[in-house]
């Protein structure tokens, strides 16, 4: 039981304004969606990251809903994504009767592997998902030139990689669409939420309309239709501002958190990563083109059965690590959806040995010293 642990392995904190902006919310009698708040995070993000058009949603798993919407997802479409990925990732293109196909990671940076990517396009490919594992980027210039290429889109699944880059441009800005998440494990966070970044303009007014349950209601709402009306399907994608305002504090204070956060991983790093080569032990892998958003540190424990003995040895230690993710080819979903016998070996292995340490933005020296310590003092 996660109450059996001192050191868990994520906790949520207040970074800044939180409180005070929710009072605000509340005090403006401003507490649906797009509102003050919603507004200013969309403005936010959409200035930094230079994203044609932004929209907060309840979750990343709905911004992934949406985008398939989007994109006209059909019975029998294919959908290329890893199968090393969270259910979310094949379940919004699942949902709208794709058909998965599962290409395996890099065993560098656990990201799709965009030289397996030209194999799995038939003439059915709708869509690639790549997913920035750890915040670290895919190769995106190859992924984008196949994609283009063979006329695909792509989504980039970005739940993890909110102000990381590739080659110096931010993630979130090569696909068609890019989804976000700030769910309470985020670096970024406001409990359960997500965001759509749409970089082709030509999306921006349907998406409106899929997030306000297929109404015209943002239209009504400009002023430009006098009432609103049905004109497509969609659903109740709209994060409330009450939610929206606790994450704009945290946005206000990002260079705050990824600082924090980045001195957590980078103390990891040198302290772990010669004990790490001394017993066989992989660590994260950050291309020098990369520039990582700190979302976790990982282990690669030799096997699966020292992967388990780490997690009960700092269990012993009162210390909560985590694995994930269970490989979606196996699931018994996939058996429905994905194509039979995808073979993806890396994901296999490298699922079965990875660990992720304790890591979150009120992490003290003190306790990750003790992650540390404990660590050092397991045998492999
Ligand atoms: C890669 C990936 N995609 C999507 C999601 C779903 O995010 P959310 O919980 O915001 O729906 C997660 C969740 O952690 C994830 O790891």
């Amino acid at each position: 039981m996660a109450h059996d642990y001192t050191i868990p392995f994520n906790h949520s904190s207040l970074m800044g304004r939180e409180l005070e902006y929710i009072a605000q919310a509340m005090k403006i009698g401003q507490i649906a969606g797009d509102q003050t708040y919603s507004k200013k995070c969309h403005a936010l993000l959409e200035q930094m990251l230079g994203v044609r058009k932004v929209m907060v949603t309840t979750s990343c798993t709905h911004a992934l809903e949406m985008s398939a919407l989007l994109l006209n997802i059909q019975p029998g479409d294919e959908v290329i994504l890893p199968s090393f990925t969270f259910v979310s990732t094949a379940n919004a293109f699942a949902l709208r009767g794709a058909r998965i196909i599962f290409s395996d990671i890099r065993p560098d940076t656990l990201n799709l592997d965009e030289r397996q990517l030209e194999s799995l396009i038939t003439p059915r490919t709708k869509a690639v998902v790549p997913v920035h594992y750890a915040g670290v980027g895919c190769e995106m210039d190859v992924i984008s030139d196949i994609t283009a290429r063979h006329g695909v889109d792509v989504v980039e699944d970005n739940a993890h990689g909110l102000f990381g880059k590739f080659r110096g441009r931010w993630l979130g800005t090569f696909g068609r669409l890019a989804t976000q998440s700030f769910h309470e494990t985020k670096n970024i966070t406001c409990g359960e939420g997500g965001a759509l970044l749409i970089n082709d303009p030509r999306l921006v007014e349907r998406a409106e309309i899929i997030r306000e349950k297929g109404t015209d209601r943002s239209r009504y709402f400009r002023g430009q239709v006098d009432k609103y009306s049905w004109v497509d399907i969609g659903s109740s994608y709209v994060m409330s501002d009450v939610l929206a305002a606790f994450l704009y504090a945290q946005l206000e204070a990002r260079d705050t958190i990824q600082a924090h956060r980045r001195r957590i991983w980078e103390y990891y790093d040198g302290q772990l990563r010669d004990w790490a080569r001394d017993h066989g032990v992989g660590c994260p892998v950050v291309p020098p083109h990369c520039e990582q958003s700190y979302h976790m540190y990982y282990l690669v424990m030799p096997s699966l059965q020292q992967r388990q003995a780490l997690i009960a040895h700092l269990k012993t230690h009162r210390i909560l690590s985590v694995f994930h993710y269970v490989p979606l080819h196996h699931s018994p979903m996939a058996r429905r959806v994905a194509q039979p016998h995808a073979h993806c070996p890396v994901t296999d292995e490298k699922s079965d040995r990875l660990l992720r340490l304790p890591f979150y933005n009120s992490f003290s020296r003190d306790d990750q010293d003790r992650v540390i310590d404990a660590i050092r003092h397991f045998q492999p």
